[in-house]
C-alpha cells in the first residue's frame, strides 16, 4: 500500500449543521484539504477548519461537464500522490450525483492508495423531511431526469417519483439561465402521458442557510411546470398516483389475511 490516503467526505445541504462528527474528524485532521462546495460561507468555514483548504478548481468555459469532473479527479490525485492524506470535501452525500468524488476513489484505488467514502446529508434526505415523505409507505425512485428520459425508466407511478438535476436536462454542459425551459418542457409532456396534467408535483428546494431560509416547496400541475421557477439545486418530487393493487394471491400466500 503506497503512503498517502483519501477519504472523501459531505458537508450536508445546510451550513455546518449538517456534517457528521466523523467528516468533521477528517476535515480538521486532514495534512491536505480540498473542497468543492456550492457556497462561499461553507467555504470559509472550511478554511477556518483547516489552513490547508483549497478549492478544487470548476471550470465551467468546458463543453462536457464530464471534462471538468476528470480535472477534478486529477487534482485531488496530485495531492494523494505526494503522500498526503486527503481530505476531499463535496457538498450534500459525496457519493449522490457526485461524479468526481467516486472518480477520485476509484483512481486513488486503481494506483494503490487508500481510499473511503464517509456518508452525509444529500438533498433527498432532506425532501424527505420537509415534504413529509415517508419512502417506505409506498417506496420511492429516484432518477436523474435526462438519464430518465433519454432511457425511458420504466418507473411504477404508484409509488413516489424524485426526478434529480431538472435544470439541465439535455444539457452535458453547464447550466445557462434560462436553458431549462426546452428539456422541462420534454419532461413536462412525457410525465403528463403517466399521470394527468392537473397532477401536482413539488419543485424542491432545500434551505441551505436554515434557518435563516426556509425550503422552497413550490407546488406545480404538470402542465404547468415548464413555467415553474427551477434553478441548478432544484430537485422534482412527483407523489404517487393513487394506491398500488394489492395481490390478494400473494398475500395468501404469505399468511396475510384481509385485513393485512
Ligand atoms: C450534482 S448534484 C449534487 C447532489 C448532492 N451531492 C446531494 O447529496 O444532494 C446536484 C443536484 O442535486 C439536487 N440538489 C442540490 N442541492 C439541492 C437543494 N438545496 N435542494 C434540492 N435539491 C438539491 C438538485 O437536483 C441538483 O440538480
Amino acid at each position: 500500500m503506497q503512503t498517502g490516503s483519501l477519504t472523501v467526505v459531505g458537508t450536508g445541504i445546510q451550513l455546518v449543521g449538517q456534517l457528521t462528527l466523523a467528516a468533521q474528524a477528517h476535515i480538521v485532521q486532514a495534512d491536505k484539504l480540498l473542497f468543492a462546495v456550492a457556497d462561499p460561507v461553507t467555504a470559509k468555514w472550511l478554511r477556518s477548519l483547516n489552513p490547508t483548504a483549497e478549492a478544487i478548481p470548476y471550470n465551467t468555459d468546458r463543453t462536457r461537464r464530464k471534462e471538468t469532473y476528470r480535472e477534478m479527479v486529477d487534482r485531488i490525485l496530485s495531492e494523494v500522490r505526494q503522500g498526503l492524506n486527503v481530505c476531499a470535501v463535496f457538498y450534500g452525500h459525496p457519493g449522490v450525483f457526485a461524479d468526481p468524488a467516486h472518480g477520485a476513489i476509484r483512481q486513488a484505488h486503481q494506483e494503490g492508495f487508500r481510499a473511503q467514502m464517509l456518508p452525509g446529508i444529500s438533498a433527498e434526505d432532506c425532501l424527505f423531511a420537509d415534504i413529509g415523505l415517508d419512502p417506505g409507505v409506498n417506496g420511492c425512485q429516484s432518477f436523474e431526469a435526462t438519464d430518465f428520459l433519454i432511457r425511458r425508466r420504466k418507473f411504477d407511478r404508484t409509488s413516489a417519483l424524485i426526478l434529480w438535476q431538472i435544470a439541465t436536462i439535455g444539457n452535458l454542459g453547464f447550466y445557462q439561465e434560462g436553458g431549462h425551459i426546452h428539456g422541462l418542457t420534454v419532461l413536462a409532456e412525457v410525465l403528463q402521458t403517466h399521470y394527468s396534467p392537473e397532477w401536482q408535483a413539488i419543485v424542491y428546494e432545500a434551505a441551505v442557510y436554515y434557518p435563516v431560509c426556509e425550503p422552497v416547496i413550490q407546488r406545480v400541475p404538470l402542465s404547468k411546470l415548464p413555467e415553474a421557477k427551477v434553478t441548478p439545486v432544484s430537485t422534482l418530487y412527483v407523489p404517487p398516483f393513487g394506491p398500488a393493487p394489492l395481490d390478494r394471491e400473494m398475500m395468501a400466500r404469505l399468511g396475510l389475511g384481509a385485513r393485512g
